[in-house]
């Protein structure tokens, strides 16, 4: 299973799976059966609701700190690409707006969905209706767990949002939601968005608890 995911992200280099599982040619390996995330009640054996809060944020920090979600919340003004994070090929920048620079919106190449592409290196142009890069205050990119999650928290750095409101936008939003539809060529974030929003529900529940640094 392991070698099978290994071969999957050096880029879906299946024969490689199946050479190293043994020679056995492997029939037809599905892409990334991606990461999964465990449930909210298999934390209920931490009793101390404290404790059970920064266990859950955690696990929500692997779809948090997943490349799908830091290639968008980047440190500099500039989206990242692949599960790398290089550079946005080509340079772009975020613009006053977070739509592109004037002339050259995100949009013009990101449209309202995932567009397949014919080519080799880059299988899809990943596509929403909302694409824009996150705003300065929301950079996630080199931070830690702790640093992201008490910015997620604050008014001040969370576009003014209650938990409630990040709750919902964690588990509805559906340029959120696109992290588990990223397109061809990319893998997802673990899990599924619902898992994810339940873990956030259930983390705001415990006392939104956010990890030291
Ligand atoms: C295409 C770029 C893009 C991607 C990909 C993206 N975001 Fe965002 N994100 C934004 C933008 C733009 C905003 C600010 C506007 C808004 O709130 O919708 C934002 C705001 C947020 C906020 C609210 C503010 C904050 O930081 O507390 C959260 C939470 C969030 N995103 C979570 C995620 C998660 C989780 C993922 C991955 C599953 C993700 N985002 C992927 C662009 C993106
Ligand atoms: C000239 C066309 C073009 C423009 C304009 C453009 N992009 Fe992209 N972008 C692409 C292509 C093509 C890809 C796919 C690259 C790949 O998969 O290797 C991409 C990929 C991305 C990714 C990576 C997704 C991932 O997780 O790998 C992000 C994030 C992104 N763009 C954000 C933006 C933002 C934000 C803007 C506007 C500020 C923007 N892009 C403007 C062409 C463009």
């Amino acid at each position: 299973m392991r070698i099978v995911t290994i071969a999957i992200l050096v880029g879906g280099v299946t024969a490689a799976g199946a050479v190293l599982a043994g020679g056995v040619a492997a029939p037809s390996v599905k892409p990334a059966a991606a990461a999964s995330l465990r449930t909210v009640a298999s934390f209920d054996g931490i009793k101390d609701p404290a404790a059970r809060s920064l266990a859950l944020f955690e696990e929500a920090g692997k779809v948090i700190q997943s490349p799908r979600c830091l290639n968008c919340h980047p440190a500099e003004r500039s989206p990242t690409q692949g599960d790398d994070l290089h550079p946005h090929n080509p340079p772009m920048v975020a613009g006053d707006s977070g739509h592109g620079p004037a002339g050259l919106p995100c949009l013009s190449c990101h449209t309202a969905a995932n567009v397949p592409t014919w080519g080799d290196r880059i299988k899809s142009i990943p596509g929403d209706p909302k694409w824009a890069l996150a705003p300065a205050e929301m950079a996630w990119q080199g931070k830690s767990l702790g640093a992201i999650c008490a910015q997620i928290k604050n008014p001040a750095t969370n576009g003014g949002k209650t938990l409630a409101e990040i709750h919902h936008h964690m588990a509805e939003d559906h340029l959120v939601g696109w992290g588990w539809n990223p397109g061809e060529g990319r893998t997802p974030a673990p899990g599924t968005q619902a898992q994810f929003g339940a873990l956030i529900k259930a983390w705001i529940d415990t006392g939104a608890k956010c990890p030291k640094a």
